[in-house]
């Protein structure tokens, strides 16, 4: 089963949250798939959200050094001289992720820019990590982006089965889901919806319909006490996601739909 699934909004409007739900539910309902969750936020925190244990910090594969100078033929924080454009990464999902009931975790980090668009060893990691789950891997590939979804390129995007944009009710969002359509658009994605996250009440769901008319809505996650106490516990919710609430089945559903 090949589907990926970019999820982008607002700051704290719940795409941790809802990347982690996804991924795990997903994997849940299909036992003999793989899903790779990316952090792919430069303040990276899926690992509680999936309910990994950090008590051995995770090392961004940005972080790796090592790695990437052998694979780059070039030491990271340098800029300029030759390096190859192409390396080989194949092999980084599995010996780089942690895994947790069926889904495995990719922390990607950050990449200093320099000047006018650095091409240096460690952003050609990255971007050639991307490509390679996004077009190679015929798996499921849920990624957690920050506002900007700037990991992903033009290459990558037209492979992307949707952007997921969570919006909390309020008119805030309509700006900010604007903002993140456009971006995913410039670079070529096609299906672009929306999730309603932190929903109390009918009248939430209706203020986000109707302030957004132009917009497919994949669904709705209400307001959960579950989440409020996982979080404020350090803990995931719904550790057994058998249990976990009819509108995320729903949305996971939808989305497994879309698979390829
Ligand atoms: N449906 C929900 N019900 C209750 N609380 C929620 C819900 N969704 C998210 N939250 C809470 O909202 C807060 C922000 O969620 P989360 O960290 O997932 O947002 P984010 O968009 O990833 O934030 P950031 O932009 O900082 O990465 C967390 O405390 C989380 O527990
Ligand atoms: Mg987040």
């Amino acid at each position: 089963m090949s589907l990926k699934l970019a999820v982008g909004g607002k700051g704290g409007v719940g795409k941790t949250t809802i990347t982690s739900l996804i991924a795990r539910s997903i994997a849940a309902l299909n036992k003999e798939t793989k899903v790779i969750a990316i952090d792919a936020d430069p303040v990276a925190n899926l690992a509680a959200a999936l309910g990994i244990d950090e008590s051995k910090p995770i090392t961004p594969i940005s972080e790796l050094s090592d790695l990437i100078a052998e694979r780059t033929g070039a030491t990271p924080g340098t800029m300029g001289g030759f390096f190859t454009l192409n390396p080989k990464v194949d092999d980084i999902p599995d010996r780089f992720s942690i895994e947790k009931d069926g889904v495995k975790l990719l922390v990607m980090g950050t990449v200093q820019k320099g000047g006018s668009g650095c091409i240096c060893p460690e952003a050609t990691i990255l971007k050639a990590l991307m490509n390679h789950l996004v077009l190679a891997r015929n798996e499921v590939v849920v990624m957690d982006m920050e506002a900007g979804i700037e990991h992903l390129g033009r290459a990558t995007s037209g492979s992307v089965d949707a952007l997921i944009v969570v919006v909390n009710p309020g008119k805030r969002s309509r700006v900010a889901a604007d903002k993140i359509r456009k971006l995913g658009q410039d670079i070529g994605i096609k299906n672009i919806v929306v999730l309603g996250n932190r929903v109390k009440s009918e009248q939430d769901k209706q203020l986000i319909q109707d302030s957004m008319p132009d917009y497919e809505i994949l669904g709705y996650i209400p307001e959960m006490d579950e989440i409020v106490t996982a979080d404020r516990n350090g803990a995931r919710p719904f550790d057994d996601i058998t249990q976990m609430p009819v509108e995320l089945k729903e949305i996971t559903k939808k989305l497994i739909a879309l698979a390829r």
